[in-house]
């Protein structure tokens, strides 16, 4: 008999049924046992007359039996499947479940986090995560669906590569074949998205995952993705527009309810002198309630900013005292651009950088890029980079930008973010399916771990530990 999935069975009433899911609860009464049974699209109630009595919570099975209309005192107005039950004529364990180590029938907050990751695969199976991370990936399909009918073209990028400067620490692969030579895993696609638009792509997207080596927070990861695109032959509005439009449309066909109907834009300058922040919340009391989400974009940021001397990625990138606010490979504002080129007033120069923010978070960041060689390297210089040493970092751009590279522009929006205030989280743990700990270990297997002297030997690596 062909599988029936639970949803499907209070159409059937009268007729025999094969399920296969999970035993949730085990109710035995006498001969009689009850179990409600799960699978991907529901619940319902097998009734088993001296069967089942074998069974344990979680256990999976395959039950064939009679779905039949409950008597009416005993219909469950709460269950999609409430008027109905299935009479077991036969079953078979598939999977016998020991007794969990964690509770997975509540919403599972007051789990430690230790035990909900070490376990992460049941932490999983609670509704509240499978709903989650089906969100997850409603939200990807759909911000892939609006972008492919706008002619993107999809395109994977390198995970081994060399360090694009995000403003983060590298995360770090020894050679094999280089010893003392190292891959850099990347923080983001920005520059081989770059190359994409001189290689005549003209429109870019790739759900990206990057890898930053920074401080964790609940809304920062090590790991995290970018729904990553770029446009040629576009100014600041264009992008903004189209991203706009995309977000919209992605939001509101998962169920998300947004709080303007246009996103509002605010200069860097009001954002901070209204709200103290560039990244605010214009949720009311009641939006919040409503589970709104209040999208808008922040523009006009300073291209330059003083190294945060306690910032170690900054110290290293800004050689001069100064570094970027946001992408050292932005476009300076037009009326900035001569100044830009001079390197005079360095902290009156705008950048032409849109941030896109929600309920208090930056989901999202892009920018017009320099496509002349000049305007990349006057950045660098600012940042008080020598020629060779601009070579040896962005040679390969500069090279580019004299070959046809079309005026182009981008943006990188939050994946895990946008989830998580669609779901109502306040962790990306939440939405994340293998998480690390807060202290950066991996869910379930438990890495960093040591390699064998063997390994380090042929990466030509010496272990001081
Ligand atoms: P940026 O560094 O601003 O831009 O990243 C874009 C967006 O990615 C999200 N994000 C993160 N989410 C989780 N954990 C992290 N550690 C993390 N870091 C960033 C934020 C952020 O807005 N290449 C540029 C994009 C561009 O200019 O096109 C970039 O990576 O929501």
């Amino acid at each position: 008999m062909k599988r029936t999935l639970i949803i499907k069975t209070p159409t059937l009433v009268g007729q025999e049924v094969k399920l296969q899911g999970w035993v949730v609860t085990k109710r035995d009464h006498g001969k009689l046992t009850f179990i409600d049974l799960r699978d991907k699209s529901g619940l319902v109630q097998c009734v088993g007359f001296g069967q089942l009595g074998d069974v344990t919570p979680e256990t999976v099975v395959a039950i064939e039996g009679l779905v039949k209309n409950r008597p009416a005192k005993l219909v469950n107005k709460d269950l999609v499947t409430g008027s109905i039950e299935i009479e077991v004529k036969k079953y078979q364990i598939l999977n016998l479940s020991k007794e969990l180590p964690i509770p997975i029938d509540a919403d599972g907050y007051d789990i430690n986090e230790e035990s909900r990751l070490k376990y992460r695969y049941l932490d999983l199976r609670r509704a509240r995560m499978q709903k989650n991370i089906r969100l997850r990936s409603s939200l990807t399909r759909e911000i892939c669906g609006s972008l492919d009918k706008r002619e993107f073209v999809n395109i994977e990028t390198p995970m081994l590569t060399k360090s694009t400067k995000e403003g983060a620490r590298d995360f770090v692969v020894p050679s094999r074949f280089q010893p003392g030579k190292f891959y850099a895993l990347p923080q983001s696609p920005q520059q081989y998205k770059q190359l994409l638009m001189t290689a005549g792509f003209e429109r870019y997207y790739q759900i990206a995952r990057c890898i930053r080596d920074e401080d964790l927070r609940a809304d920062r990861g090590f790991e995290f993705t970018q729904v990553d695109l770029e446009m040629s032959f576009v100014d600041r509005a264009d992008v903004m527009q189209l991203v706009e439009s995309v977000v919209k449309e992605a939001v509101v066909a998962v169920g998300g309810k947004l709080k303007e109907k246009n996103f509002p834009v605010l200069t860097y300058g009001e954002a901070m002198s209204k709200y103290g922040s560039d990244k605010f919340d214009l949720r009311s009391e009641a939006d919040k309630k409503a589970g709104k989400l209040a999208f808008a974009w922040v523009i006009d940021f300073p291209f330059f900013k003083k190294v945060d001397t306690k910032d170690v990625a900054e110290v290293r990138d800004g050689k001069s005292g100064w570094t970027f606010t946001h992408n050292p490979f932005s476009q300076p504002q037009d009326k900035y651009l001569e100044q830009h080129l001079a390197g005079k007033k360095i902290d009156q120069i705008l950048t032409t950088q849109y941030d896109l923010v929600c309920n208090g978070y930056e989901v999202g960041g892009g920018s017009i890029r320099a496509h002349h060689p000049e305007v990349l390297m006057a950045t660098f210089k600012t940042m008080g980079y020598t020629d060779q040493q601009i070579q040896d970092g962005v040679g390969h751009m500069l090279v580019a930008f004299g070959v046809g590279t079309p005026p182009h522009g981008g943006i990188a929006l939050g994946l895990d973010r946008l989830v998580m205030l669609l779901a109502g989280e306040t962790s990306l743990k939440e939405i994340t399916p293998f998480p690390m700990s807060s202290s950066g270990r991996t869910a379930i297997m438990d890495a960093p771990a040591p390699i064998t002297a063997e390994q380090a030997k042929e990466l030509g690596l010496k272990i001081n530990s």
